[in-house]
């Protein structure tokens, strides 16, 4: 079982490496700011502004690939993670984005954008375009439980908001983000372990809704079907060839809103389509809970949505019942 705030858990990294090496790798050209570089007001500019809120070591990445000057040469919103949202990443994960010029550059892009983005200007799933072409950043707007807000950016919690810069402006983050790799169904697709899930989907022609649902899928693994088939069989049930409950199945693994786990809590949630919901318990040691089912791995951003893996499948209540749950 996998913290699921702890997305990238060295643990789980070997789901996680799927999908980086997938990355679409088209790094807009920080250049393309200069066009739009306005001149230079008063004040701070935002490199100082980085070094200021004490995230060295994007000052440091931005330098080793000489974006720096890039940075200051334009007009841009820039999220800045902290030290520690660096240091989080697994040793794996660290080498190969600090290993690689072109992941780097990408996932330093990522973290731009030539909007003007404050965050009292946070709307949920607000989609910001990125110096990563084609990249989006998803922004979410969750209760904080203190009568105030979280405003979360593809699932980092923007921690200190709208420092202003002579060229821009500048929140800091308490993760490093990455672009999806593509759709709730692409992301199924890449994957070595969702490969009955994905012969599930391609059996009821259910990929545009995979591509099209703007939400949070819970993907289980084929060790998660594994059991359960064996489940239905010491049933008799079979749901081959029944494609209203495969697609019954599939919906219920999909809410209606885009929850990451910063945003996530103890209660229901609305599941997409069939007025049914789930039980989330969000434990005290970070561990989360999805009906019976555990987050193996959290946070994986998708064009529309987020994706959390789970172990077990979850059951749709008409079925719940016939089917008792071990
Ligand atoms: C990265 O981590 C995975 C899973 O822990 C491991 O299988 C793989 O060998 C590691 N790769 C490197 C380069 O360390
Ligand atoms: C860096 O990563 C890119 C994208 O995954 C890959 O095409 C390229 O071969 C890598 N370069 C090196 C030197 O490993
Ligand atoms: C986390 O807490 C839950 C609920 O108390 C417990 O069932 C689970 O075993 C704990 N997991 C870890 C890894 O400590």
């Amino acid at each position: 079982m996998t913290v699921i705030s702890e997305r990238f858990s060295a643990h789980n990294s070997f789901l996680y490496f799927p999908y980086l090496g997938r990355l679409s790798m088209s790094p807009a050209s920080f250049l393309v700011c200069l066009a739009a570089a306005v001149a230079a007001a008063q004040g701070m500019t935002l490199m100082e502004e980085i070094a200021n809120a004490g995230s060295t070591t994007l000052v440091e990445l931005l330098k080793s690939t000489g974006l720096d000057k890039a940075v200051d040469s334009g007009y841009l919103t820039v999220f800045a993670p902290t030290n520690d949202a660096f240091t989080n990443l697994p040793d794996n994960l660290t080498q190969t984005i600090t290993g690689n010029a072109t992941i780097l550059n990408a996932v330093l892009s990522f973290h731009a954008t030539s909007a003007i983005f404050r965050a009292q200007d946070a709307v949920p799933n607000m989609l910001i375009e990125t110096l990563l072409k084609e990249s989006k950043i998803r922004v979410n707007v969750y209760d904080d439980n203190a009568g105030g807000s979280i405003v979360a950016v593809n699932g980092a919690r923007v921690i200190k908001a709208d420092i202003p810069a002579s060229n821009g402006l500048l929140h800091v983050i308490d993760r490093v983000i990455f672009p999806p790799a593509g759709s709730f169904y692409d992301l199924v697709a890449m994957s070595d372990v969702h490969k009955e899930l994905k012969r599930i989907i391609d059996s009821v022609n259910y990929k545009s809704v995979l591509e099209g649902h703007v939400g949070t899928f819970f993907a289980p693994t084929d060790d998660a079907f594994k059991s359960f088939g064996a489940m239905l069989t010491a049933r008799g049930v079979d749901f081959n060839g029944n494609d209203v409950a495969t697609k019954e199945f599939i919906d219920y693994h999909m809410l209606d809103s885009v929850v990451y786990s910063i945003g996530a809590k103890t209660g229901m949630y609305n599941t997409w389509d069939h007025g049914e919901s789930l039980g989330v318990m969000m434990n005290a040691n970070g561990t989360a809970k999805i009906n019976q089912a555990n987050v193996i791995l959290g946070d994986i951003p998708a064009t529309n949505g987020v994706m959390h893996v789970i172990d077990s499948v979850l059951i749709p209540e008409p079925y719940a019942s016939s089917i008792v749950i071990g």
